[in-house]
């Protein structure tokens, strides 16, 4: 399906990591699946590149690498960047905006401004911008980081509130476009099979991991500065805990979805400073070896204090405190160079209540759903089953829903359909700023007490973090579950 009508995306850091990696890939992933209009315009702004030609030349040697899927047909790229439009601007200098002004005056449709820059430059930007009038009926895309803690996230979206109306305003998790995530929200309100049992009667527990093998690789300065809680778990991991958790929602559109996942965020149980050490582990990672290579300690990494106490791995005990979930942990787990690179939710269901089996019906890793986001999506439904012969031995076995043999084509990347819903003007997969306000509420406690007192703890790099995470789920008697993949 085509975009809705034509548009004209102005994309600010268009010579920056992220437009070469993921930004221009989408796009032109989008472009050959024909889903963009054909008047439809990319107009790349940075100062680095003189004209035209020149930023071309950088798109043909940077971006084509980055177009994994399916390669690059070489007439659908030529028309693509046939799309390409490109201004010089400074964003210090006023007069430069006059001539993006200009640039864009006879673009017609919708106007998408997407902030590729760091956050300190959103508000420099969207001031800028509106001196010149292009707020008027645009829409702008805010990357994370949005801000640092709640105060400086405040004043960015203050400010930028003053310049674009909310609905106006897109902040991206590039997690909420993941096709599994969507997957999530058709099974549990598309299957009247799974929403009696999700709740606390039946669950016993719920686990959401993003465990990375990948170091901090170029970005030493800016993680160091981060560390993961604030890299991964303000956003990626309470947005995915929000969805498992939410309410059904009474339809699909954008606010609908929000309400309920707003409610779970302000749901989420307060942490007590005194009980931190209690609910929340961090670690950092040392030397160690990965997949038979080995890979340096994160306070030797480039960019990063040798002295560093950022952390590198969060484990977390989160608590709901509504009707639904009351009294159900769910953890949550992040970190870099982990012994393996996997995304997954799991929900423990309880055991049978009396087993009429014998023993072997309490035991743990069956009554297990497993949906996992990447790699390989499945959804894998553990059950007991009788092994065969004589007797009632039960043994745990599993159902599997492995999306890529029933769908051979129209996967997209995350990055694609969240450009195709700016675009598009669909707000559902990005967080509005209440959303964004109470995850940093609930953080807050945490980054505080952190940086107050204490290091993190030393995990080897190619193991799943620090001793104490495990001991964490220990005291409730389970286990993070480790696959192999
Ligand atoms: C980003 C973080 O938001 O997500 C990175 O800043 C992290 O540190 C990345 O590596 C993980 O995303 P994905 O899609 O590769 O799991």
């Amino acid at each position: 399906m085509q975009t809705d009508s034509s548009f004209t995306f102005v994309l600010f850091g268009g010579t920056g990591d992220l437009s070469m990696r993921k930004i221009l890939p989408a796009l032109y992933e989008a472009h050959r699946a024909g889903m963009l209009a054909a008047s439809g315009k990319i107009v790349a702004v940075a100062r680095h590149e003189e004209d035209r030609a020149g930023y071309l030349q950088w798109v043909n040697e940077h971006v084509k690498a980055h177009v994994a899927k399916s390669g690059i047909d070489e007439n659908a790229w030529a028309s693509f960047v046939d799309r390409i439009e490109y201004v010089k601007l400074d964003l210090g200098k006023a007069e430069d905006f006059v001539k993006l002004r200009d640039a864009l005056q006879d673009h017609a449709g919708t106007r998408v401004f997407y902030l590729a820059t760091g956050p300190s430059l959103f508000v420099p930007i969207c001031h800028a911008l509106a001196s010149v009038g292009l707020n008027q009926n645009a829409r702008i895309v805010l990357e994370k980081p949005l801000g640092y803690d709640l105060r400086s996230s405040n004043a960015i979206n203050d400010a930028v509130g003053e310049i674009f109306a909310e609905e106006q305003i897109y902040r991206i998790d590039h997690y909420l476009g993941k096709e599994p995530v969507q997957n999530l929200l058709a099974l549990r309100f598309g299957n009247a099979l799974f929403e009696p049992l999700w709740r606390r009667e039946w669950v016993e527990s719920i686990q959401i991991t993003i465990a990375e093998e990948l170091g901090v690789e170029a970005r030493g300065d800016f993680y160091d500065n981060t560390g993961a809680l604030r890299d991964m778990v303000q956003n990626h991991l309470l947005q995915l805990l929000s969805i498992v958790a939410m309410e059904p929602p009474h339809s699909m559109d954008s606010d609908s979805v929000r309400d309920e996942k707003l409610r779970v965020l302000r749901a989420l149980k307060p942490i007590d400073p005194r009980d931190i050490s209690k609910v929340a582990v961090r670690g950092q990672y040392h030397a160690g070896v990965i997949r038979g290579t080995s890979v340096p300690a994160y306070a030797t990494e480039s960019g990063v204090k040798t002295d560093s106490a950022t952390e590198t791995f969060v484990a977390l005990k989160v608590e709901i405190e509504n009707w639904r979930w009351a009294g159900v942990p769910f953890f949550l787990r992040t970190g870099k160079r982990l012994a393996d690179r996997v995304a997954e939710i799991v929900v423990n269901f309880r055991a049978v209540p009396h087993s009429a089996l014998g023993a072997s019906a309490l035991r743990a890793g069956a009554n297990r759903l497993v949906i996992r986001l990447q790699p390989n999506e499945t959804i894998r439904l553990y059950c007991l089953a009788k092994k065969p012969g004589e007797g009632m031995n039960l043994s745990s076995v599993h159902l599997d829903l492995a999306f890529d043999q029933f769908f051979k084509e129209g996967q997209m990347e995350a990055y694609q359909r969240l450009l195709l819903d700016v675009i598009n003007g669909r707000l559902a997969l990005f967080v509005r700023r209440d959303e964004q306000e109470a995850a940093w509420k609930w953080v807050e406690p945490i980054l505080n007490e952190w940086a107050a007192s204490g290091k993190p703890k030393p995990y080897a790099a190619g193991t799943w973090g620090p001793a104490a995470a495990s001991a964490m789920l220990a005291q409730h008697g389970t286990c993070w579950l480790e696959e192999e993949n």
